[in-house]
């Protein structure tokens, strides 16, 4: 078991204009010390011996694929961010009611305008409310501590460094925690994967606590062709930016223009599987595998799926991870839900 090690807090965020932080309000927590992280280098290996090849969505987030996935959320086509924001704008204080919690725990980085909706309502609520943010990047969590600490003078903030893969099972403990994960991240699981992670996060619950999920719904596969195939060509790009990363990291010399975006809806798997495929025939060096990568034309690289739920299929995930759906939150136009997921039989709020 990886052992917690408190670090600590000379990499203050910094308060502009407020000068200097108190130290008590923000510490971090790494969990990353002894863990066998999968690296780009053994993740290209293992995925580029499959048929199909694949390569995991996880290496589109360098700080270039961080942006266009800002952008992305900012296109006309892609409904998700503004239409998740606008329900959680709609429900987090009935949320924050019921569920009572004192920590808001938000899995993935944190500080944006979801975080704010949610946190809003906890520091109006709570005496000593805190916000822990978990996330991989130092960074990350380091940057967007200091606007919080600035904004909610009631608030104590917690960054976790921590690998979904490995951690979940050790977030911080607290009185009463709403563990959010947001955006439909989980739909970039596969059901298994999901699964497993919900059970991780599970093995460290007690009663009182909940999850909170943002889960993208099935609906017309021509609103999901569009929100990932913009006119604009910004998931094209976001796609073929892991081409680059492989580049830069491992010294390949992937020509991104040699491949085509292709997103596609798969009604019968409700998901939306994403690839890059081959325009013609070439090979790819990556030096520092001293590998030879031929593609073959109109050959695919599988890069993400994006699962798609009901509400049928959210509970079914839900249960076979060991919790229970406490409660259903659905956009208005019915494109998105919250779930609320509670620990079996836990009547524990009443
Ligand atoms: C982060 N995740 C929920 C996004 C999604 O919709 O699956 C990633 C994304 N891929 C293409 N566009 C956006």
């Amino acid at each position: 078991m990886n052992q917690a090690v408190a670090v600590s807090t000379n990499l203050l965020p910094s308060t502009d204009d407020e000068g200097e932080i108190d130290p008590e309000r923000f510490h971090l927590t790494t969990h990353l010390e002894s863990i066998p992280i999968n690296t780009l280098a053994q993740d290209v290996l293992s995925g580029f011996a499959q048929a199909p090849k694949s390569i995991p969505s996880k290496y589109f987030y360098d700080q270039r694929g961080a942006e266009l996935f800002d952008a992305i959320c900012g296109t006309e086509e892609y409904y998700q961010t503004r239409t998740e924001k606008a329900l959680l704008e709609r429900v987090a204080g009935d949320i924050v009611t019921d569920t009572r919690p004192t920590d808001l725990v938000e899995l993935g980085s944190g500080a944006g305008h979801k975080t704010r909706v949610l946190l809003d309502h906890l520091t109006d609520r709570v005496a000593d409310p805190r916000y822990v943010s978990v996330d991989i990047s130092e960074q990350m969590l380091i940057s967007s501590a200091g606007s919080l600490l600035r904004d909610y003078p009631n608030l104590t903030v917690h960054g976790v460094i921590a690998d979904y893969d490995h951690h979940l099972h050790l977030l911080p403990d607290g009185v009463r925690r709403l563990i959010a994960f947001l955006g439909s991240t989980l739909g970039n699981f596969t059901h298994l994967e999901a699964i497993a992670f919900l059970a991780d996060i599970a093995r460290g619950m007690k009663p009182g606590d909940r999850v909170l999920l943002g889960l993208d719904l099935v609906k017309s596969p021509a609103v999901l062709h569009a929100a990932y195939n913009d006119a604009e060509g910004v998931t094209a790009e976001f796609n073929r930016n892991v081409l680059h990363v492989i580049n830069r990291e491992l010294g390949a010399d992937f020509e991104p223009a040699n491949f085509e975006h292709i997103a596609r809806y798969s009604p019968g798997r409700e998901r939306i599987e994403m690839s890059l495929r081959a325009r013609h025939n070439h090979v790819v060096r990556i030096g520092e595998l001293a590998l030879d990568v031929p593609f073959g034309d109109g050959e695919h690289l599988h890069t993400e799926i994006s699962r798609k739920f009901t509400r049928a299929s959210a509970i079914a995930m839900i249960r076979a991870a060991g919790l229970e759906l406490a409660n259903w939150y659905v956009a208005e136009n019915d494109y998105f839900a919250l779930a609320v997921v509670a620990l079996p039989g836990d009547r524990s709020l009443g």
